[in-house]
Order: structure tokens, then C-alpha cells, then sequence
């Protein structure tokens, strides 16, 4: 039987653990789940190991594969060996986010195979440590992961914000780079808070900026969270930069789109841009410019998260 998980895309990013180990956040971070886009997990008993990502079978030594019977191992040592079918309907690991949509629905096949019976919110805490932002794809809608404080990760999972609906709310991706990234997200947010000076004041503004993010969904003020989403994002890249060596994840490509939502918005569109670690933009607007962003970005993946 297969299981699904939606991706997720952080309004207010999660970037830099204070336990490496159990992926404990330094901030807490607020995402809105990609209705249809992620990722769809199944699990059989096999004569050995294998993980098959997208149709193809990738080598036990590959790292995603070594990721996810790690994963498997922590929380299920008695077990057959298995075969893990994973598709992905957003592209793998190009900044999209599949590592959080994978992660989650495998949590939500291991939960069913083996009978834990888990909560979501158990099975959050749980895939939080295959992949942090996994633990905000159980739900749909905006899931906060609140950070926590305590030093076994109890209380660090994903939170639905169920009273926050918001149906005219779109997201389209700009898909301008598909290859795997070079730098994982786990490497480069520790290579960031180890070497960043400017890391040191991100968690504070990173959680100054989820109060005012929730207050302006709750107004459903499309400048208000689209400001809000896009300075916490150039923040965060902002300390990748001053990182030692910096890290950068955008291309020329990115930066060039990045100006045509500038200029856009100077022309008067409501949209507004975020990206993660790659080089893909995604945007946020409201249903009423829809043509216009089709009419702008043809190449664009919409997303309806509300209405899905
Ligand atoms: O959970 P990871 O290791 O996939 O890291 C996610 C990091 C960002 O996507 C950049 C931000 C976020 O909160 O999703």
C-alpha cells in the first residue's frame, strides 16, 4: 500500500540545529504543505535492502539510500531486510523540498507496516530525524514546527494550523535547475552556523519574524506574509554568504528572476518569492493575479495548497 506525504515550502525557514544528532532547530519555522506535490511511499519484504526512488534502484553505497535504512534502522533494528518504493511528484532534492515529502510518507509506511499505530504527531517526532522539515509534512494547510526546548526533541514537531485557511492562496514553483544540489541542506546549515558571524543573530529574528508571519495570515494580508516570507528567506541565504567559505546556492538564472518579481511587484503585482537551498524560486500570490503570473511565468508549477 503506498502513502502519501505533500512537500513542504517554509515561509519562515528552518536553518541551523542545536542537536545534530536528533535535528533540534535553533528557531522554529512555519511552512504551507504542496497539496498534490510529494511523495508517495510503499514497503515489501525483499530477499535484501533496496531502496527505488523514481523507478530506478539506487546503489546501497549512495547516500539517500544509506539516509534511508539508517533512518529505518533507528526506529525498527528487528526487521526484515525490504524493499522501499518511493515517487516523488515534485524533483528530487533541486531545492523542492522531496526530502521532507520522502521522509514523511516513509514514517507514515514504516507506521503501517510494522503496526506502532503512532500519532501524527509521534510520527513527526519521528521522521523529524530522517529530514527536519519532514516533521511539518503530516498535514496539509500551514503546520508550524515549534522548536522545543527540551534536550530529548519531545517537544519538537510539527503543529497544524488548522484555523489558518486560506483558499486563495496560490504558490507556483519556477523550476530553473532540476540537478541534484552539490551541498546537502544538512551539510550546509552546520558548515553555516559553524562559520557565519551573521548566524548568530538569525534564530532571534527568524522567530521575530514567525510572530508577525502569524499575524499577518491571520489578517490574510497578502503584503504582510509575502514581505515577511522574503526577508526571512534572503536572510537566511544572507548567512550562507557570510559563511567561511561563504556558500551559495542561487545561479544567474535565480538572481534574474529574482528581478522580475521586483519589477513586477513595482508595476503593482502582489507576488513575492522565497527559495531554499538551491537555486528554485517558488512564489506566493493570490488566486486574482493568477493569469498574470501564467501570463509572466509560463514556465511555472502551480500549486492550489488550499483547494488540492
Ligand atoms: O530538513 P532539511 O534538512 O531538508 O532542511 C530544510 C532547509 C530549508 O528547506 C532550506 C528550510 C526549511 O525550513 O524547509
Amino acid at each position: 500500500m503506498e502513502h502519501y506525504a505533500p512537500s513542504n515550502i517554509a515561509l519562515i525557514k528552518y536553518w541551523g540545529k542545536r542537536n545534530q544528532a536528533l535535528h533540534l532547530p535553533l528557531n522554529s519555522s512555519i511552512s504551507l504543505s504542496l497539496g498534490e506535490y510529494g511523495s508517495y511511499t510503499s514497503l515489501e519484504e525483499n530477499a535484501e535492502d533496496v531502496f527505488i526512488l523514481n523507478e530506478e534502484a539506487l546503489p546501497s553505497s549512495q547516500s539517500m539510500s544509506k539516509k534511508v535504512f539508517q533512518f529505518i534502522d533507528l526506529w525498527q533494528s528487528n526487521r526484515p531486510r525490504l524493499c522501499v518504493r518511493s515517487r516523488n511528484t515534485v524533483p528530487t532534492a533541486a531545492g523542492l523540498a522531496s526530502s521532507a515529502s520522502g521522509f514523511a510518507a516513509l514514517t507514515l509506511a514504516l507506521n503501517d507496516f510494522f503496526n506502532w499505530n503512532h500519532n501524527l504527531t509521534e510520527l513527526s517526532r519521528r521522521a523529524r530525524q530522517g529530514s527536519g522539515s519532514a516533521c511539518r509534512s503530516f498535514w496539509r494547510g500551514f503546520v508550524k514546527w515549534e522548536k522545543g526546548t527540551r534536550e530529548d526533541g519531545w517537544d519538537s514537531h510539527g503543529v497544524p494550523l488548522e484555523a489558518l485557511q486560506w483558499p486563495d492562496l496560490c504558490l507556483a514553483f519556477l523550476p530553473l535547475n532540476q540537478k541534484l544540489k552539490s551541498v546537502s541542506s544538512r551539510d550546509g546549515m552546520q558548515h553555516t552556523v559553524a562559520s557565519s558571524p551573521l548566524h548568530r543573530v538569525w534564530a532571534a529574528q527568524a522567530e521575530a519574524d514567525l510572530i508577525a508571519l502569524e499575524e499577518a495570515l491571520q489578517q490574510r494580508n497578502i503584503q504582510g506574509v509575502g514581505e515577511i516570507m522574503e526577508a526571512n528567506a534572503l536572510m537566511m541565504h544572507a548567512t550562507m554568504l557570510a559563511a567561511r567559505p561563504a556558500l551559495f546556492y542561487w545561479e544567474a538564472e535565480t538572481l534574474k528572476q529574482w528581478h522580475r518579481v521586483q519589477d513586477l511587484r513595482a508595476a503593482g503585482l502582489k507576488v513575492y518569492m522565497t527559495a531554499d537551498a538551491g537555486p528554485n524560486i517558488k512564489l506566493l500570490y493570490l488566486q486574482e493575479d493568477e493569469a498574470l503570473i501564467r501570463q509572466h511565468f509560463p514556465e511555472s508549477v502551480v500549486v492550489k495548497p488550499f483547494q488540492a
